[in-house]
């Protein structure tokens, strides 16, 4: 892979607390080596972790996400939830929308647009997930799947150049399997034609997520249109994800 300026998105989920902090040092360390300088790490722990993250990571290249935001940008009452003002507030920089397991508990498309929107005017750059079910896959309708996600979420959005498009299929979330390379790179290839189509950008960012460890790391950086990964499970090893980190830069 010749692309040294590739994003290590590790997203935590609903993992971690105050002790499992320190477990970054390694990572911490690895973006002083030169040889991985131009990389971009981008933690997104738990809302309650960022402030943590962010003090932790100051004087490192690692940046802090959080994993969703309310579509709403004002303050209000909306108990449960945080806004974009309020993660940028907290000094993360990243915000992951749209991801499978948000839209699971209710995000749709045009709520997502609503959260992009929101985020874009907080300044945050957006990770926005994208990806299909086994069955849509199965149904062989992941084109048109995939069209409506970008299509809706991505409506009347034009400063595109904060947006990184995260591919993750759902049935390869958590499971183990990831796609057959050549599919995979039909996948990316046909996303970026979307969003060059009608974004007229010349080169969007596109991350691959998807049961993404050190064993697999290997086959997908195969792939040189990929941007990035954007690692669940794996990340919250630190020596699994500086492992992929290091197998893809080399
Ligand atoms: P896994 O790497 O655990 O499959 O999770 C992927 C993911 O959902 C990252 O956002």
């Amino acid at each position: 892979m010749t692309n040294n300026n590739m994003y290590f998105v590790a997203n935590w989920k609903m993992y971690g607390n105050q002790s499992s902090i320190s477990s970054i040092n390694n990572v911490i360390k690895l973006t002083k080596d030169k040889k991985f300088r131009k990389i971009r790490i981008v933690y997104c722990p738990p809302f309650t972790l960022l402030r943590s993250f962010v003090e932790k990571t100051k004087n490192s290249k690692i940046y802090v996400g959080a994993q969703n935001c309310h579509y709403e940008i004002e303050y209000g009452p909306h108990t449960g939830f945080i806004n974009s003002k309020m993660i940028k507030d907290s000094g993360s920089k990243f915000v992951i929308l749209g991801h499978s397991e948000s839209r699971r508990e209710g995000d749709q498309d045009k709520i997502i647009n609503k959260k992009i929107k929101s985020a874009l005017s907080s300044n945050l750059k957006i990770i926005f997930c994208i990806g299909e079910t086994f069955n849509e896959k199965k149904n062989n309708q992941t084109k048109f799947v995939l069209n409506k996600q970008i299509n809706v979420g991505l409506e009347k959005i034009k400063n595109f150049k904060n947006i990184i498009v995260a591919y993750e299929p759902v049935w390869s979330i958590g499971t183990g399997i990831i796609p057959k390379i050549n599919d995979l790179e039909k996948q990316i290839y046909d996303i970026k034609k979307i969003i060059i189509k009608f974004w007229k950008l010349k080169n969007p960012k596109i991350i691959y997520g998807g049961s993404v460890n050190p064993k697999n790391i290997a086959e997908l950086k195969k792939i040189s249109s990929i941007n990035g990964f954007l690692v669940g499970g794996a990340s919250q090893n630190s020596k699994n994800f500086i492992d992929i980190i290091k197998k893809t830069i080399n």
